[in-house]
């Protein structure tokens, strides 16, 4: 029964196919006095309403917002309630500027440190990534404005983002890479939800059933609707029968007249696009599109934004306590990002900061003796003696360094994997000649994903600011001079060397398929399980405090422990609940994260901390029977203060079935993942893997990626692809990636019809690939009489 009837009774099929896309880059269409369109903006880690001139790169101007820390950065917080503050000031923002949808949060997981996008997700771990995007999404909804976590799912590289087949074992699929959109989805309520631009074993996600509806709609109840990334559609009528229903930006008429063409030739049953209708219009006309007032209250948000940084700041390292620093030694501050600080990413969720504090600027308020303010090396990496030996000079004449360092922005953007997860090659030469005055070093880092520590050894202090946002610069002092006592822990495993990533070499899969050949064993999961050393483990962080458990009482409901602060410092303490079962004759991590909490404590004080189970505790996912199981047996329960460091462990028997399909791979079993050949993995897969076509020219078709020209029949094609090629070759020497050609290379053929505002028709695609595929003239005659006709339809009403 539609919830809308009464109004869908009264529309047109023109007028319910044409709510199934963007009226504009932001805007869904409109019905007038029946259906408002509702503005959407980016983005997780604070607004991104553009005014001007529109895209979705982030490349242009914004309204001014608070920016906050990004999700990886928060996520190092583990703390629900300030993630909750965080989306309340967004929604609050998006409130005052007239947003009805922010386009957030993003909580992908993250598979290898190189994705481009880490920045903007939360976590390795789907429980920690999906309670804090819960919190999030009940934050951003407090007050009326939509959330659109994004993006589902298992869209974990950036390269060929448009056109990656992400090949996953179900169990994979339902443990890790949508366990984290299963507590977004239940617990956060969202009204919205956005699709992956990627395919999932072989289905487009945005027109995914298995995804959309049996797993989205009909086992986790979700009742918003379904946005496609922006351009992320591509075949609009198998979305909307499959479950989507908006394709984002706008199409044009082109969207409208192919539905009108599918209801009428029987492609799509009209009863499913009321169906799709009413879902989404049960949202839409909920929404309070009353003009904006425009008042925010900066101070307290950029306070929050404070806060927020504050609390996720990391300590990796505190040799001898040199931290916090004493008010009576003599500071060098070096580095270029205390004069412009590194604080958000690059890419869509660009928010043009309302507040931006610096280093230089803020670090007056503060009880330190600064001796004086180096640059000490350039952005881009280029070497520089001169500033070097102003470092120099400036570090002798100081007792201890305060070295900003960290990854330039162009390191970490949408659209682009990184290359490498090793700092600038011009900070480390710094970091080894500052090492060499013998002067205590301590680094505040800043970068929003995994870097390479092998300088650790070299300086005394390390805390990890990761992208700080609008005030990160005063929260890290904070944290400096002792003012505030850091208890943030890592969110993700750093490894002692990128060799150690499983499959690290494969990323990012430079062809049509990219394998999930580590099956669950992603981050911790890893090296946990198969015991290889890493520099921080997941869960990390250390403290001015120190913290004792005792007490550990387990019943079938929960655990109760005590914790107990040690020291002189009040300070916090993030407990994390792991949980195994040692004698699982199923293919399992040594432990997994299974809840946490943070505990306040004032110096001496003891509090008895509670940690419930919940329906994911002992859960796994059976394939056979496709359906959530719980194998009997003795499990471990331990409460830890990282992943590698158990404080209190007891038994509960948990009463259960025993696993009727049992994985005995033997590589798996031993996780002996680097002999983990194809064939394995296809036995893990449980189907015939799809293959790469053979390389060398041959026929592209709509989904093939602009940069698999270079394979293309008809010369010409091969030639632009190589004057793209070399435009973005240059930029990429300049430092300075172009970030709209990257974003062009990787766009599929039928994506110029989804992106250019009705422009290009995709009969007009078509012919453009005729084109490409050796039949130039014939293409090119096609091509003018599908623009004429195009013309006409779009002009038509
Ligand atoms: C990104 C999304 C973003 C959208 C709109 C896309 O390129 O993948 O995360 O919300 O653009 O800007």
């Amino acid at each position: 029964m539609l919830k809308n009837k009464t109004i869908i009774d009264k529309l047109t099929v023109e007028q319910k196919a044409s709510l199934m896309s963007g009226k504009s880059t932001w805007e869904s269409q409109d019905i007038p006095e029946v259906v408002p369109a509702i503005f959407m903006s980016d983005g997780p880690h604070g607004l991104r309403k553009q005014m001007g001139e529109a895209d979705h790169l982030g490349l242009n101007e914004s309204l001014p917002a608070t920016c906050f820390p990004t999700a990886a950065t928060l996520a190092n917080s583990w703390d629900e309630g300030l993630v909750y503050q965080v989306g309340k000031c967004i929604g609050e923002e998006a409130k005052a500027l007239g947003v009805h949808v922010v386009l957030g949060p993003g909580l992908n997981i993250k598979r290898n440190p190189k994705c481009g996008r880490n920045f903007e997700y939360y976590s390795e771990d789907p429980y920690l990534a999906g309670k804090l995007a819960a919190s999030s999404i009940r934050g951003i909804q407090a007050n009326g404005t939509i959330a659109s976590p994004k993006h589902f799912a298992a869209n974990s590289q950036e390269y060929r983002r448009m056109a990656s087949d992400s090949i996953v074992d179900e169990r994979t699929l339902r443990e890790i890479y949508t366990t984290n959109f299963e507590i977004a989805v239940k617990e956060g309520q969202p009204k919205s939800i956005m699709s992956s631009y990627n395919l999932v074993n072989g289905a487009y996600a945005n027109e995914d059933s298995y995804l959309l509806r049996d797993i989205l709609k009909d086992e986790w109840g979700f009742k918003g609707f379904v946005v496609s990334d922006w351009g992320g559609d591509n075949d609009h009528t198998a979305g909307v029968k499959n479950g989507s229903h908006l394709a984002m930006p706008t199409l044009g008429k082109n969207g409208t007249l192919e539905l009108i063409e599918s209801v009428k030739n029987g492609k799509l049953d009209e009863a499913v696009l009321d169906q799709r209708v009413d879902e989404f219009l049960t949202v839409v006309n909920s929404v309070d599109v009353s003009p904006a007032d425009g008042t925010i209250d900066w101070t307290q948000h950029h306070e929050v934004a404070k806060k927020a940084a504050m609390e996720s700041v990391v300590l990796l390292k505190n040799e001898d306590n040199v931290l916090p620093l004493d008010k009576t030694k003599k500071v060098a501050v070096i580095g270029d990002f205390a004069q412009t600080p590194r604080y958000q990413g690059a890419g869509s969720s660009v928010v043009n900061a309302k507040n931006l504090e610096t280093t230089l600027d803020v670090i007056g308020n503060y009880p330190l003796t600064v001796s004086g303010f180096a640059k000490g090396y350039e952005r881009g990496g280029r070497s520089n003696d001169q500033l070097v030996n102003e470092a120099l000079a400036l570090a002798k004449k100081s007792d201890v360094i305060l070295l900003y360092a960290g990854l330039d922005e162009i390191l970490e953007s949408e659209g682009m994997d990184r290359t490498t997860i090793d700092m600038p090659k011009n900070q480390l030469a710094l970091i080894q000649e500052l090492a060499e005055t013998g002067k205590p070093i301590i680094v505040a880092l800043s970068a929003g994903s995994v870097v390479e520590c092998s300088w650790e050894n070299k300086v005394q202090g390390i805390l990890h600011g990761y992208l700080g946002g609008e005030a990160g610069a005063s929260a890290m002092l904070e944290v400096i001079c002792g003012q505030h006592n850091p208890s943030g822990k890592l969110n993700e495993t750093y490894p002692l060397t990128y060799q150690d990533v499983p499959f690290g070499k494969e990323f990012p899969a430079k062809g049509r398929y990219a394998y999930y050949k580590e099956g669950i064993y992603v981050g911790y999961r890893y090296y946990d399980t198969a015991k290889k050393a890493v520099r921080y483990p997941f869960g990390y962080g250390l403290s001015y405090s120190s913290f004792q458990y005792s007490d550990l009482q387990i019943t079938k409901t929960g655990i109760k422990a005590v914790i107990t602060n040690t020291s002189e410092t009040a300070g916090a303490e993030i407990v994390q609940l792991y949980v195994s079962n040692p004698s699982s004759t199923l293919l399992r991590p040594e432990k997994e994260l299974k809840g946490f909490t943070k505990v306040f404590l004032q110096p001496k004080e003891s509090q008895t901390i509670e940690i419930a189970f919940d329906d994911k505790t002992f859960r796994y996912y059976d394939v056979k029977s496709r359906s959530w199981k719980t194998e009997a047996g003795e499990y471990k329960i331990m409460l830890a203060s990282s992943v590698q460091d158990i404080r209190l462990e007891g038994q509960l028997q948990v009463e259960g079935t025993k696993p009727e399909s049992t994985l005995l791979q033997p590589k798996y079993q031993r996780v002996a993942l680097e002999e983990v050949t194809l064939e394995d993995f296809a036995e893990l897969y449980g189907k015939q893997l799809p293959h790469e076509e053979a390389t060398g020219q041959r026929l592209l078709d709509r989904t093939s990626i602009i940069a698999e020209m270079s394979q293309a029949k008809n010369p010409l094609a091969r030639l632009v692809h190589r004057i793209i090629r070399s435009l973005l070759k240059r930029s990429e020497k300049k430092g300075k990636p172009d970030l709209n050609l990257l974003f062009i290379s990787n766009m599929p053929f039928r994506a110029i019809a989804k992106m250019t505002n009705g422009m290009v028709s995709l009969a007009m695609v078509d012919e453009m690939l005729v084109m490409v595929n050796g039949h130039f003239f014939k293409g090119f005659a096609g091509l003018i009489k599908q623009f004429f006709q195009n013309r006409k339809l779009q002009k038509s009403n």
